[in-house]
């Protein structure tokens, strides 16, 4: 019996991608200004910048493309995707919104307040700026090991609950309600595992307060609890799942990933709480409630997508992905985040430029010389996302540098993977020449988008 886990799907239409020469490559970087966000996707080879929004659709979420009902209330596509979330969720009210950081911005207008803390395992960078916004307390409080690159458990998404109940008694009347990231993309893309999420809600249940999911990664999660957690084997994913999102109260969804489309997002809610003051912001911002900022044919899209994710040959070979690619890598020295995540292989970059420190930006300039090296593009998850710079010119610091290599989904077959590795093991050869940078222009959220920088 053959043991290689297959891409689940064959293909139906292609796309180009060029190799560049390396003197092309440093002038686009150059042009960039040593910002990969700012290259010409063109000018990439392999793209791994982000799993979101990236990913191939299916010949029937095409299908569903062409009937997308346009209808600008009431539309026939609006009542399909409300039918698969709430099958899907067990969550009654459904508002599309036209990706994730909108139903995040939305969502915290209207539940939190100035001056609330809001904690979660490790908030999105999304999430976080849009808290901030909101005049709110982002609070990361992910277990010990999940800030430990090397250290080995089934589940460092999982979020410290006696850190939560500290919280929760000493600044309990300020929060609004509780996060969970799954999986915890910002840490690793790590999972939670069904008894934590258990645990964290009858936690913030004691105290009166709702759990929010953000479940962009629900279904890869779902399968890592199916993988992992003992006497969940014999469950279909979509149980899973559901139980999942039956333990929370609500959610915001980004379905630019685990929805399997180019765009589109969702809040989902419980019960009336929000829901009204939502859609008020909804129409001011987004669109009419039955479409939200999507086209018909998007809610189609996402509608088949989040059906199809749920599809175990499909997660199994996902997350096969991520596995191979840091098999390679771990047996060529490289640290990288394990176990390796769903969506992505995060590259230690501490370890990986020893020779860097921290004011060199580490993880920034490990992705510069990805591209340098191979025209592959990752993206910095360290201090230039999440650090900042002080009203005194100070800079503070992220506790990671890691390199996030996020894989689109259905896009990539196994060859650009082996030609991925073999770029990153050529380069750690000759690590010591990578040179570290230094933040020349910047805005105040979110800066890593569209920061410029130059050679330190
Ligand atoms: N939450 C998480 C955990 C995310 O990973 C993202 C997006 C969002 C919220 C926001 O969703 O992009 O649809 O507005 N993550 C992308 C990434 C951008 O590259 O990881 P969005």
């Amino acid at each position: 019996m053959p043991h290689s886990i297959i891409e689940p799907f064959r293909i139906k239409a292609v796309e180009p991608i060029r190799l560049t020469t390396r003197e092309e490559r440093e002038r686009h970087l150059e042009e960039a200004k040593l910002n990969v966000f700012r290259l010409h996707a063109d000018d990439v080879l392999l793209d791994f910048l982000t799993d979101s929004g990236t990913g191939a659709m299916s010949a029937q979420q095409w299908a569903g493309i062409m009937s997308g009902d346009e209808s600008y209330a009431g539309a026939r596509s609006f009542f399909r995707f409300e039918a698969v979330v709430r099958d899907l969720t067990g969550y009654p009210f459904v508002i599309p919104t036209h990706q994730g950081r909108a139903a995040e911005r939305i969502l915290f207008a209207v539940a939190t307040k100035p001056g609330d803390v809001v904690p979660s395992n490790t908030h999105f960078d999304t999430t976080r700026a849009n808290l901030e916004h909101a005049g709110a307390e982002p609070l990361d409080l992910v277990v010990r090991e999940g800030l430990e690159p090397r250290t080995r458990h089934p589940f460092k998404g999982n979020i410290d609950l006696g850190r939560v109940e500290r919280l929760l008694e000493e600044r309990g009347e300020r929060v609004p309600f509780g996060m969970i990231t799954v999986t915890n993309n910002s840490g690793g893309g790590q999972p939670v595992s069904l008894e934590n999420l258990r645990a964290y809600r009858d936690l913030l249940r004691r105290h009166g307060k709702p759990l929010v999911i953000d479940a962009c990664r629900f279904a890869e999660n779902a399968m890592f609890v199916k993988l992992r957690e003992p006497g969940q084997g014999h469950r279909t994913v979509k149980e899973i799942a559901q139980e999942l999102f039956s333990l929370g109260d609500g959610c915001t969804m980004s379905a630019k990933k685990d929805g399997l489309a180019n765009i589109g997002g969702f809040i989902a809610l419980h019960d009336e709480r929000w829901v009204e003051a939502a859609r008020n912001l909804l129409v001011l911002t987004e669109g009419f409630p039955t479409y939200g900022g999507l086209a018909g044919r998007d809610l189609e899209a996402i509608a088949t997508g989040l059906e199809e994710v749920l599809d175990e040959s499909y997660l199994r070979y996902r997350l096969r992905t991520a596995e191979y690619m840091g098999e390679k890598l771990l047996a060529g020295g490289v640290a990288i985040v394990e176990p390796t995540g769903g969506h992505a292989v995060y590259l230690d970059a501490r370890s990986f430029l020893p020779h860097l420190a921290r004011e060199d930006y580490p993880a920034w300039a490990l992705c510069n010389a990805l591209y340098l090296e191979g025209g592959i593009r990752g993206v910095e998850i360290g201090s230039v996302m999440f650090g900042k710079r002080l009203e005194d010119g100070t800079e503070t610091y992220h506790s990671l540098e890691l390199v996030r290599l996020a894989f689109p989904r259905r896009v990539y077959t196994q060859s650009h993977f082996d030609y991925a590795a073999e770029v990153i093991l050529e380069l750690a050869a000759r690590a010591r020449e990578v040179r570290g940078v230094r933040i020349v222009k910047q805005s105040q959220y979110l800066r890593h988008f569209t920061a410029e920088l130059r050679w330190a």
